[in-house]
């Protein structure tokens, strides 16, 4: 979580600085703050609030400088206060740093400072650290020999950024488990904790590894090794990502700029090269066990996964949430181990991944971010290419996970002769009609759902249901209704209703219906039980249905009518129009849509 920025140029930065922790926002808006080396020392500035809010307040733009640190923050350890945010400068005010992840040993290490006189001004894990660097430059008056002195000290999670008045010509950085990138300019270098804090200003960059640190200037940068001290050749990584992406356009939101963007990002995913999907499906094939594992909305595409496995493939390959993975999965040598993560930067899925590898697995993992922790992981990555998602709320990532995985059990149940090649042929001509379906779509029902939400947007009890695929739709819907509206929206399949919940139905509690076409009678039938379960009972019945579905439409207190899609697309569309509903009915609430509240967009702490 939280965002970090530097930038080292020979021009001043303010406004790159201001920009850079603007376009990372995502990452965490507790509060944000600049230090900048001028003629006269560091001057820090920081505030609780978003960076527009902290910008005009502490009048961000009048610092100057040509070389700077910048944060914006999703506060772990200490409050959201003024003096918690960063950057955090030493008792002297000769070095500054921004940190993101925590430094476990932190009480100790403050207590020890304290009783050496050092004036503590937050409540901060990270103040720590840029008192040990001044302390170590008081004895070598050396600020990288300080800063690696500081560095044997302090244990956990940390990507950090040193500025020091010292050192007007570099910038000083280091990565343990928390992302940390640098972006190469011309006569100018940036530091990113993503590709997002410098994509308006270069394409090329070098992902940091664990344990290594960088000493940056403006027209050149050399990685080490922390414990040797070796420098370290590196790869540079070309970003294909296009930055119009990054722009909310006409659109309010990111959200519903991004759900706009879904026809784009089905079509990306379907232009990822078919060798990729079938290497994939050669490590299922070639596993004695293999798992889906993901957290949030990556969780809840994996067990859509799973049903697209069973009822493609004839193979059950369990989902499981990757906080709960290593406790319940007993991993053993040769399984494998698919994770899914948009960001590539989740804890619960890297930890996880980490310990299945250890454990001996293969894995494999489907990742947006270029140059992430988990795409640079595992045995095989399939990039899903889906460009910059900026809303906390995940939606066009989803999608294309969800397609690449839908992709993934086709081959494989043709391999394993589920699937003749007609069929096959078939269904991969019905996902080439998919981008234009969802277009036409989320237009032709914008109107509808727009009117729904604000029917029904003061609901304060929502149950979203269905069967069989369609029961992860639900719950991945529910968890959209959820982040960004905070309504209570509780997720389950339609057929558990009447081992419990169904004592709580009544007007006021609406159930939003997730129904599969008619055609596909089995699962039309559970659920249309359970909604004649809650009809009977008088509570309120919202649903997606598709079109010629009278026996549905004559229950539903409000419907929404698709047209007829292909049964295998079926539960992807109505997935897409949930998070639009979500949309607007956070819309109507008025909620804070890209930023939802205590939220972050990627969760890089356990
Ligand atoms: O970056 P990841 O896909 O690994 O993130 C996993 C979850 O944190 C994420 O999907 C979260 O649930 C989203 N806010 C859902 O919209």
């Amino acid at each position: 979580m939280c965002g970090i920025s530097g930038i080292i140029d020979h021009h001043p930065v303010t406004r790159n600085l201001v920009t850079s922790i603007a376009n990372l926002e995502y990452r965490g808006y507790d509060s944000c703050g600049m230090a900048l080396l001028n003629g006269k020392g560091i001057e820090v500035r920081k505030n609780t609030g978003g960076v527009q809010e902290v910008r005009s307040r502490e009048k961000l733009d009048n610092m100057t400088g040509n070389l700077g640190i910048a944060h914006t923050r999703w506060a772990t350890h200490g409050g959201v206060t003024p003096e918690n945010a960063h950057p955090h400068l030493s008792q002297s005010g000769d070095f500054a740093i921004v940190h993101n992840g925590i430094i476990s040993n932190y009480q100790k290490l403050r207590e020890s400072l304290i009783g050496e006189g050092i004036e503590f001004r937050s409540t901060t894990d990270s103040e720590v650290f840029v008192n040990l660097v001044e302390e170590a430059y008081e004895q070598k008056k050396d600020v990288l020999g300080a800063f690696l002195e500081a560095l044997k000290q302090i244990q956990g999670t940390y990507s950090i950024v040193l500025l020091s008045a010292h050192d007007p010509e570099n910038l000083y950085c280091v990565k343990q488990d928390s992302p940390l990138i640098i972006g190469l300019g011309e006569g100018c270098n940036y530091i990113g904790s993503d590709i997002n804090a410098f994509l308006e200003h270069t394409r090329k960059a070098v992902v940091l590894d664990d344990g290594e640190f960088a000493v940056i200037s403006r027209d050149s940068y050399e990685i080490s090794d922390v414990g040797k001290r070796e420098e370290r050749e590196k790869s540079i990584l070309q970003i294909d990502w296009d930055t119009e992406t990054t722009k909310k356009g006409v659109f309010s939101h990111y959200m519903i700029k991004e759900i706009f963007d879904e026809p784009q990002t089905a079509r990306q995913a379907l232009d990822v090269p078919q060798e990729q999907i079938s290497q994939l499906v050669e490590m299922f094939q070639n596993a004695p066990r293999a798992y889906l594992m993901g957290v949030g909305t990556t969780f809840f595409i994996c067990q859509m996964a799973q049903y697209l496995f069973s009822s493609l493939s004839q193979r059950y390959f369990p989902a499981i949430s990757a906080d709960e993975f290593n406790g319940v999965v007993p991993v053993v040598s040769d399984d494998l181990v698919l994770a899914v993560s948009q960001s590539g930067e989740t804890f619960d899925t890297k930890f996880s991944l980490n310990s299945a590898r250890e454990k001996g697995a293969r894995t494999a993992a489907i990742v947006n971010v270029m140059g992430s922790s988990i795409s640079r992981l595992v045995d095989h990555v399939i990039m899903q290419g889906s460009g910059p998602e900026i809303c906390v709320v995940s939606t066009k990532a989803a999608l294309a996970q969800a397609l690449l995985l839908l992709r993934t059990a086709l081959e494989l149940g043709f391999r394993e002769g589920c699937l003749d090649s007609s069929t096959l042929r078939d269904h991969v001509q019905e996902l080439e009609t998919f981008p234009e379906l969802i277009s036409k779509l989320l237009n032709e029902k914008s109107g509808f759902l727009r009117n729904l939400a604000r029917t029904t947007s003061s609901v304060q009890n929502w149950i979203f249901l269905g069967c069989g695929i369609y029961f992860p739709v639900a719950m991945e819907s529910a968890l959209k209704m959820k982040e960004v509206t905070y309504l209570h929206a509780e997720g389950m399949p339609a057929g558990f209703l009447k081992h419990g919940t169904l004592s709580m139905i009544e007007a006021s509690v609406h159930s939003l219906f997730f129904i599969p076409p008619p055609a596909d009678v089995e699962l039309h039938n559970r659920t249309m039980i359970a909604i004649e379960e809650i009809k009977t009972r008088g509570g309120t019945l919202v649903g997606l249905h598709f079109e010629g579905d009278s026996q549905a439409a004559s229950l539903l207190d409000h419907a929404v009518a698709l047209p007829e899609v292909p049964l295998l697309l079926a539960p992807f569309v109505e997935m897409i129009l949930a998070q639009m509903f979500a949309y607007y009915t956070a819309l109507d609430l008025k909620r804070n849509i890209d930023k939802p509240r205590n939220l972050a967009k990627s969760v890089t702490v356990g």
